[in-house]
């Protein structure tokens, strides 16, 4: 049997401007996607969740219909289509709130198919094939959750210049709490996308402000200087409000995580529901504030982010 694995990401500063050229500074879980591939009699994807069930070009199911096309949109980007295969998916973090859930899925597919047609060694291939199913959930997504999913670690990415990584000198501590509500990443692009239409510069100045937020923030990492990250990211989760992606809920979770002594916090991911993400000086804070943002959480985690 081949193996593949995706990480999930949580993106520390740069969502939404990312989609516009501006940079993203995003962080690898070392939780993810896992995929299994053994032979099968047709092309089926299997997971432990039905809604992810689907087969190439067979299921006559709305319900399966999105993502049977991207299963096929992922097998058909590899030049040999693997025929016959049955991928089994196992997801380690929660879907539709940001972390970068189908990303993970998307490479851990595309790493198992790769293995399979002997072509591993093929980063560029395996990336693409992920964003080819992305593309169906997200519309035009930036490539920042498959770049991270594929490479690990920490780095700033841009459409331009790709996934470029950060050194960290220390290991970071974050809490995530998951605010409960599923939020849509093509909804929430497609609401910036209309904003900005009908605001014109006004918002075009809001996505340069979080570019120039997320590059101050890769540098302040590779000084270590967490206090100058945390601000940013309290500046980030303000401009992303102004441009309608928070819920009282996710404010409500900010104002908590500052109150108990978070360096920064923000919404991360799309917005519009989803998570949010603490910075703590130390694995100890983050748990503690993991435990007590889950009040108000439907659920809460702490995480390492590991020094590459
Ligand atoms: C989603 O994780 C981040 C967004 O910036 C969309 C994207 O980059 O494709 C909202």
């Amino acid at each position: 049997m081949i193996q593949g694995r995706g990480r999930g990401k949580v993106i520390l500063l740069g969502e939404h401007a990312v989609v516009y050229g501006y940079p993203a500074l995003a962080a690898a879980l070392d939780r993810g996607a896992e995929a299994e591939l053994s032979a099968s009699s047709d092309d089926r994807l299997v997971s432990a969740t039905a809604l992810l069930n689907a087969r190439r070009k067979h299921s006559h199911d709305e319900k399966c219909e999105q993502i049977d096309e991207a299963f096929t949109a992922l097998l058909e980007s590899f030049s040999a289509i693997p025929l016959g295969v049955c991928l089994k998916i196992q997801l380690e973090i929660p879907p539709g709130v940001g972390l970068g859930g189908s990303a993970a899925t998307g490479i851990a597919l595309s790493a198992a198919i790769a293995a399979h047609l002997g072509r591993s060694g093929d980063l560029a291939l395996i990336e693409s094939a992920a964003l080819a199913w992305e593309r169906v959930f997200h519309g035009t997504p930036s490539g920042v959750d498959t770049a991270l999913a594929l490479h690990g670690g920490v780095g700033l990415f841009d459409k331009m210049r790709g996934f470029q990584r950060v050194d960290i000198k220390e290991p970071l501590h974050i809490a995530i709490a998951n605010s409960g509500a599923k939020t849509s990443t093509r909804e929430m692009v497609e609401a910036v996308a209309l904003r900005r239409e009908q605001e014109g510069e006004a918002v075009d100045e809001i996505l340069r402000s979080i570019g120039l937020l997320a590059k101050r923030g890769a540098l302040a990492l590779n000084d270590n200087d967490l206090l100058t990250l945390g601000e940013a990211m309290n500046e980030n989760h303000r401009l992303l409000a102004g441009l309608g992606l928070s819920t009282p809920s996710l404010d409500a979770l900010q104002r908590a995580a500052l109150n108990e002594g978070a360096l920064g916090a923000k919404l991360t991911g799309s917005g519009g529901g989803g998570a949010l993400v603490a910075l703590a000086r130390s694995r100890e804070q983050a748990e503690a504030l993991a435990l007590a943002l889950s009040s108000l959480a439907l659920e809460t985690s702490s995480y390492e982010i590991k020094p590459w």
